[in-house]
């Protein structure tokens, strides 16, 4: 498929999609979260894909933000229509990949691109990073699941006081919190985030969609997690990467995985 914001290279097994406006600190605009759709759905139905990576292009910016530029005049319903679409088409759809999502934040991570960094599964971060969700200066809330999934990730205290205070927080600050799982130099970040992807890219794709599954489950409303994960590991025991996998290590060899 042909982009015009984003750019998506394949290598090995993984998937890296760079989000390209660094002009506008790579913020998300209409057209780029529908190519980002677009480009994670695609991902996902590939079998050789094993993780992805999502990155800003530029040394500054992850992404600064939803577009201000297209929404600051909208009405109520049009204001609600933007969340509910961003949540379908690329927020909720990224979380619930079976395919693993690592988010390289490599700079400013504000508004929806801390909230696309938080519906990734892991998030490394450069040490020039700076982290926050500034929308109540601009009158509104975080609207792609900063609230949900912050209080999550950070704990309810925490993602009271960097919603309120708008403030950003270093990316060091971002670890002690477990915001992000790791925090690098900006030269190191894409082939930290490259050398996790080989790593989960030698596991068992099938277990690594049911553990997503799994965890994501108990962050569920009406769902129980436990359940889910109990579904799961008995469906395991179905699958050709089980039988591969437990054969390779009676026979005392590497595994193999099929991801079937
Ligand atoms: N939406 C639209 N455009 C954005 C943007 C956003 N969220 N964030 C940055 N930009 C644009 C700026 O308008 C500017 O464009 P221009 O050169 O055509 O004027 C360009 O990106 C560079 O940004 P600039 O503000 O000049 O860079 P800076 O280094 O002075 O400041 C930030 C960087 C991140 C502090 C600042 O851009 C900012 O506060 N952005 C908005 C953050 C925000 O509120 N995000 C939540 C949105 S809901």
């Amino acid at each position: 498929m042909v982009y015009s914001n984003i750019l998506v290279e394949t290598e090995v097994s993984t998937q890296i999609i760079t989000i390209n406006r660094p002009d506008k600190l790579n913020a998300l605009n209409k057209e780029t979260i529908e190519e980002l759709g677009d480009a994670f759905s695609e991902a996902e139905s590939n079998i050789g894909i094993r993780a992805i990576i999502i990155t800003g292009s530029g040394e500054k910016a992850f992404v600064a933000g939803a577009d201000i530029s297209e929404f600051y005049q909208f009405s109520v319903d049009k204001g609600k229509e933007l969340s509910a679409k961003g949540h379908k088409i690329l927020f909720d759809l990224v979380e619930n990949l079976t395919t693993p999502v690592i988010a390289a934040v490599n700079g400013f991570a504000l508004g929806g691109g801390l909230e696309l960094a938080m519906c990734s599964h892991i998030r490394i971060a450069s040490d020039n990073a700076k982290l926050g969700l500034p929308e109540v200066t601009l009158g509104v809330i975080p609207g792609y699941g900063g609230t949900q999934r912050l209080a999550q990730l950070v704990g309810k205290g925490k993602a009271n006081e960097m919603i309120m205070t708008a403030a950003m927080i270093s990316s060091e600050e971002a670890e002690k919190w477990g915001l992000v799982n790791a925090v690098v130099s900006q030269s190191e970040l894409l082939e930290t985030a490259k050398m996790m992807a080989a790593k989960i890219a030698r596991n068992s794709p099938v277990a690594i969609a049911s553990a997503i599954r799994s965890i994501n489950a108990g962050y569920k409303d009406g769902v129980n997690g436990y359940q889910t994960e109990i579904e799961e590991f008995g469906i395991c025991f179905g699958t050709e990467d089980f039988n591969e996998g437990t054969s390779a290590f009676m026979e005392k060899r590497k595994a193999v995985f099929s991801g079937k």
